[in-house]
């Protein structure tokens, strides 16, 4: 009987590996534990790449196609963050790891939590998830900082997009006082309740 389940031709397991260089001027022990601090950033943008296809394929409602088209210029952005990112990894001499099953053992976050849903909803949500990718890159930021000023400035340039994006979700969700509907938000289905509501209450 025929079976779905993919082989590793190869018979190996997925590796990843530490070369023994990494970029000239550059201590390796430290640009290393730099790089492999970038594993779980390439996971958010991975993950952040898959949750805005979601979004944009699970959008309904009378506001459907303006967050819709939105999303898309978006997810291409950040695909080439990941890009960047992973190929960054490399080379410092740390492989990178795009496996689906990696990024699910590891991250610290929860799963995007709802499907078919109004733009509101998605807004919401969108903007708790933006919050928590860009905190943490500016974490790394921090530190990265200390050991490697190329690293840095990819992670400055990918937190300034990132905050781009995330000010057109945020445009959504703002009355014309300058409130912010998601501000006190505690998850992303709170930011969801909140973004609906507040777009109630404008229509
Ligand atoms: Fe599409």
């Amino acid at each position: 009987m025929a079976t779905t389940k993919r082989k590793n031709p190869s018979g190996k397991r997925n590796r990843t590996a530490t070369s023994a260089f990494t970029v000239p001027g550059l201590e390796a022990a430290s640009a290393h534990e730099l790089a492999e601090k970038l594993q779980l950033r390439l996971h958010a943008l991975n993950d952040l790449q898959l949750t805005l296809k979601h979004a944009h394929w699970n959008v309904v409602g009378p506001k459907f196609i303006g967050v819709h088209t939105m999303l898309d210029p978006q997810v291409e952005g950040v695909r080439a963050m990941v890009d960047e990112l992973a190929e960054r990894m490399a080379t410092m001499g740390v492989s990178p790891n795009g496996c689906p099953g990696d990024l699910v053992a590891r991250r610290t976050w929860d799963d995007y939590p709802i499907g078919l849903a109004q733009a509101a909803e998605h807004l919401g949500a969108l903007d708790i998830v933006y919050s928590g990718v860009i905190e943490d890159h500016r974490t790394l930021i921090e530190e990265a900082g200390d050991v490697d000023p190329v690293t840095e400035d990819m992670l400055i340039g990918q937190v300034a997009e990132l905050e781009k994006y995330q000010w057109f979700v945020r445009a959504h969700l703002m009355d014309d006082e300058g409130n912010l509907a998601t501000q006190e938000a505690q998850s992303a289905e709170d930011a969801a309740a909140r973004g609906l509501a507040a777009d109630a209450k404008i229509d």
